[in-house]
C-alpha cells in the first residue's frame, strides 16, 4: 500500500491585520482565518486537488506546507516529520523535497537569467556538480518536461506561457522535488496548453512517483488530474472525497454550485449589489464578517429552500466535516 507522504492535522493560519483609520473597524485589529482547522493527507504517487473560489485560503495552505509562512496552529507531517518543528539543520533537506509551482508565471522566474542559468542554479543549489554533469542533468530535465534545447539560451520573457511553466516544473525537479504544490499552474494558459501541462504533470507522476497538491479554482481541470479533491470555502474544507464522486455526485450545496460554473459570475454580481446598496449586509464571500453557524448559509440555496432552518445559523451547531462513507466527507446538516 502506498505510504502517506504528507499529513496535515488541524492546520490553522490566521492573518492579523491592523485596522486602518478609514475602515469600518477604525483601529481595531482584524483577524482573517484564512485557513481554519484543515486536515487531509496525501499518499506517495497521489494527487489531491484543492478547489474553491478566490480568497478561500488555497495558496495559504500551499505556503504553510513549504514553511513560507508560519502556522498559527496544527501539525504538518512530511515523510513522518512534523515540519512545523524542523531545526535549521533539517530545513534544507526538507525544502529540496517539497517545491512550489507558483501561480504567477512571470514572478516565478528571474527575468535576467537565461534558462540554462536558472536550471544550473537549481541543480547546484544543494550539490556540487562538474560542468559535464550539469550538462547531462540539464539535458535529462529538458527531456522530462519536453522543452527544446534551443530554449536554454533564452530569457524567460522570450518564452511562451506553456514554456515558462515547463521551465518552472524542470526547476522544481532539478532541486530534487518529491512533492509539488502546483498553485493554479494552468490559470494563465490557453485551453490547449492547459491540457499539455496537466498531461506533463501526470506523466512525471507516473515516471518519477511524485505527489501533488494541485490548487485551482476550476473543478474541471482538477478532476482531470486529481485522485481526490478537497473543496474549500472561507478557510474550511466543506467537502472531500474521490475526484469522480466530488465531480459527479457532489453532496455539499457549494460544490454543486461550483460545478454549475456560475459561482464566480454570481459572486461578482452579488458583491456589486451589496457594496452598492451599502446596507451593511453580509458580503457573499467575506472573512471580515464571519457568519455564525454554517459559513455558507448566506449563499446557500438549500438553506433558502428549507426556510432558513435555525440549525444552520446556531454558533454551537456549526456543521462538522462528517464521513458519509466511501472516503467521502461533507460539512453540511442537509447534504444533497
Ligand atoms: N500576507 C497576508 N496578510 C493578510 N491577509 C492575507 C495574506 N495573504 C493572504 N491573505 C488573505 O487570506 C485569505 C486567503 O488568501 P489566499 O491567497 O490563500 O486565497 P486563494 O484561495 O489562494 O485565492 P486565489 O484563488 O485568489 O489565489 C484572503 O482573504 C487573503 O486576502
Ligand atoms: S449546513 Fe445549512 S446553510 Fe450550511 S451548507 Fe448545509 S444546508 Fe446550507
Ligand atoms: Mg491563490
Amino acid at each position: 500500500m502506498a505510504k502517506t507522504i504528507l499529513e496535515v492535522e488541524n492546520l490553522k493560519k490566521y492573518y492579523i491585520q491592523p485596522g486602518g483609520i478609514f475602515t469600518p473597524f477604525k483601529g481595531a485589529k482584524r483577524i482573517i482565518p484564512a485557513v481554519d482547522d484543515v486536515s487531509f493527507y496525501i499518499k506517495e504517487n497521489e494527487t489531491m486537488g484543492l478547489v474553491g473560489e478566490t480568497g478561500c485560503g488555497k495558496t495559504t495552505i500551499g505556503r504553510t506546507l513549504l514553511k513560507l509562512t508560519p502556522v498559527t496552529a496544527g501539525r504538518i507531517i512530511f515523510d513522518e516529520k512534523d515540519i512545523t518543528q524542523l531545526t535549521p539543520h533539517e530545513f534544507l533537506p526538507f525544502r529540496r523535497q517539497v517545491q512550489m509551482i507558483f501561480q504567477d508565471l512571470d514572478a516565478a522566474l528571474n527575468p535576467k537569467m537565461r534558462i540554462r542559468s536558472i536550471l544550473k542554479e537549481a541543480l547546484t543549489v544543494h550539490h556540487r556538480l562538474s560542468d559535464a554533469e550539469i550538462n547531462r542533468e540539464i539535458g535529462e530535465l529538458l527531456e522530462k518536461v519536453n522543452l527544446k534545447k534551443s530554449k536554454l539560451s533564452n530569457f524567460p520573457g522570450e518564452l511562451s506561457g506553456g514554456e515558462k511553466r515547463r521551465v518552472g516544473i524542470a526547476r522544481a525537479l532539478a532541486v530534487g522535488a518529491r512533492f509539488l504544490v502546483a498553485d493554479e499552474p494552468t490559470s494563465a494558459l490557453d485551453v490547449s496548453i492547459q491540457a499539455q501541462v496537466v498531461n506533463l504533470l501526470k506523466d512525471l507522476q507516473k515516471n518519477l512517483g511524485l505527489s501533488y497538491l494541485f490548487i485551482s479554482h476550476d473543478l474541471r481541470i482538477v478532476e482531470l488530474i486529481s485522485h481526490k479533491v478537497a473543496v474549500m470555502y472561507l478557510g474550511q474544507i466543506v467537502e472531500m472525497g474521490m475526484a469522480g464522486r466530488i465531480a459527479h455526485e457532489p453532496r455539499h450545496p457549494y460544490t454543486s454550485i461550483l460545478w454549475s460554473s456560475l459561482v464566480e459570475k454570481k459572486s461578482r454580481e452579488t458583491t456589486k449589489v451589496s457594496t452598492d446598496s451599502k446596507k451593511g449586509t453580509w458580503g457573499v464571500f467575506d472573512f471580515e464578517r464571519p457568519h455564525t453557524g454554517c459559513r455558507f448559509a448566506p449563499r446557500c440555496p438549500v438553506y433558502e429552500a428549507k426556510g432558513k432552518p435555525s440549525i444552520c445559523n446556531e454558533p454551537s451547531k456549526a456543521p462538522q466535516l462528517q464521513d458519509i462513507g466511501d472516503a467521502h466527507k461533507v460539512r453540511c446538516h442537509f447534504p444533497l
